[in-house]
C-alpha cells in the first residue's frame, strides 16, 4: 500500500535514502571504507571500452554512468538508447564491456540491445532491479539495485539506486585500470556514505520546491539547463515533469542555448537550471545571466556557495545541502523528481498513472 502516503510517487520519493543505503550496501565494505564487487565473470582491468544502453530514466543514469566512468576509470564510454543501438551496426571492441541498465529488466528495446551486443562479443553487465527478469536471464552478470517494487509508471528511487551502483562500477573499474588511487578512492565511498543522510534532507527543502512548482506549473514550456554532470540531471527534470504534469519541457546542456533554445525565452518560458558550485559553475552561471537579460524567469538548484552567485541572476533558489562533486548529482535527481511531483500536485493530474504511459514498455 501507499503507506498513508497520497501517492505511491512519494512514498517512493520517501525511500530514496533507504533505497541507496540498501544498494550501496551490496557493493561497499563499511570495515575497509572500499568498494568490493561480487566476482565478475570478466576482468575489468582488461575492457577496452563499454557500452552503455538503455531507455528512459534509465539511459539517463547511463550518461551520467559514462562521467564517472571516464572520469574516475578514464575508460571510453558510449552511451546510447537502446532503440537506436539495436539498429545502428556500431563498431564493437572485442571483449568490450556491455552495460545495460533497466528497472524492469523486461524494457523490449534494452532487451533486443542485450541480444545484440552479445551477439557482438561484448560481455554482458545489467544493472537491474528485477533479478530474475528476461534481461537478467540473457547477462553474464546483474548488479542488483535493491530499489524495491517502484509502483509510480514516473521513476524516482529505482533512478537513484542505479546511480548507487554505477558510481561503485566506476569506482571498482578505476581501481582496476590503475587510475584511481586508494585515497581518492576513500573520498568517493565517504561521499557514497553521506548520500543516505544527505538525501533524508532534501524533504526539508520542500516549502522552496512548491514555490518554484508554482512558477513552474503556470508556464506551457520550460527549459531545464545544466552542465556537465548536471545535463543528465536535467534531462532527468523535464522528462518526469512531461510524464506526470504534461507540460512541456526540454532540457538543454547549459552551453548548447545559445546554439538556438535561446530564441524561445520571454517570461513565459521558465528556465530551470541545475547548477550547483564547481568546475563547471562559472560558465553554466554566465550561460543563465543570458537567459535572463532576454526576460526568463530564472529557477535554479544550487547549494549555498553557488546560491551566493546566482543571488542577482534568479527568482527562485532551492539550495540543496552541500555534497562532494562525485555524489552531488545524485541529490539534485531526487530534487528535480521533487518539484514534478509538486508541480503535478497543483495540475491535479493522475501522478502514478499519466496517460498513455505503461510501466514496463515491453513492445518495440
Ligand atoms: O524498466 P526500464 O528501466 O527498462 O524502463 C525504462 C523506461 O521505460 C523508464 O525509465 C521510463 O522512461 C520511466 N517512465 C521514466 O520515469
Amino acid at each position: 500500500g501507499k503507506d498513508g502516503y497520497r501517492h505511491y510517487m512519494d512514498k517512493e520519493l520517501h525511500e530514496h535514502p533507504l533505497v541507496i543505503g540498501q544498494t550501496l550496501r551490496r557493493m561497499i565494505d563499511p570495515a575497509t571504507r572500499r568498494v568490493v564487487m561480487p566476482p565478475l565473470p570478466f576482468d575489468l582491468a582488461a575492457i577496452p571500452r563499454a557500452t552503455i544502453t538503455a531507455c528512459g530514466s534509465a539511459f539517463y543514469a547511463g550518461l551520467l554512468g559514462r562521467h564517472w566512468l571516464e572520469s574516475e576509470a578514464r575508460l571510453p564510454v558510449d552511451v546510447d538508447v537502446a532503440s537506436e543501438l539495436r539498429y545502428r551496426d556500431a563498431p564493437l571492441s572485442a571483449g568490450g564491456l556491455a552495460l545495460l541498465i533497466s528497472q524492469s529488466g523486461e524494457t523490449a528495446d534494452t532487451l533486443a540491445a542485450l541480444r545484440a551486443l552479445r551477439a557482438g562479443g561484448q560481455h554482458v553487465l545489467s544493472v537491474l532491479n528485477v533479478p530474475e527478469s528476461s534481461m537478467a536471464r540473457d547477462s553474464d552478470m546483474v548488479l542488483e539495485t535493491v530499489a524495491g517494487p517502484e509502483i509510480c509508471v514516473a521513476s524516482t528511487k529505482a533512478f537513484t539506486a542505479q546511480l548507487s551502483v554505477l558510481a561503485c562500477l566506476a569506482i571498482a573499474t578505476g581501481r582496476a585500470r590503475g587510475t584511481l588511487s586508494a585515497e581518492r578512492e576513500q573520498v568517493l565511498v565517504q561521499a557514497l556514505l553521506d548520500l543516505p543522510g544527505k538525501a533524508a534532507e532534501l524533504f526539508d527543502l520542500r516549502a522552496d520546491i512548491q514555490h518554484v512548482a508554482a512558477i513552474v506549473a503556470d508556464a506551457r514550456d520550460v527549459l531545464y539547463l545544466g552542465r556537465g554532470a548536471y545535463f543528465p540531471v536535467a534531462l532527468e527534470g523535464a522528462l518526469k515533469l512531461k510524464e506526470i504534469s504534461y507540460i512541456h519541457a526540454e532540457a538543454y546542456a547549459a552551453g548548447e542555448m545559445k546554439h538556438g533554445p535561446i530564441a524561445l525565452i520571454d517570461r513565459s518560458v521558465p528556465v530551470v537550471a541545475i547548477a550547483p558550485s564547481g568546475r563547471l559553475f562559472g560558465k553554466t552561471a554566465s550561460n543563465l545571466q543570458e537567459a535572463r537579460a532576454r526576460g526568463g524567469r530564472l529557477i535554479a538548484f544550487t547549494d549555498a556557495e553557488g546560491a551566493a552567485g546566482l543571488r542577482g541572476i534568479a527568482e527562485a533558489l532551492v539550495v540543496l545541502p552541500e555534497a562532494d562533486p562525485f555524489t552531488a548529482p545524485i541529490l539534485h535527481s531526487i530534487a528535480v523528481q521533487m518539484l514534478a511531483y509538486e508541480v503535478a500536485l497543483l495540475k491535479g493530474t493522475d501522478v502514478d498513472q499519466p496517460r498513455n504511459l505503461a510501466k514496463s514498455v515491453t513492445v518495440e
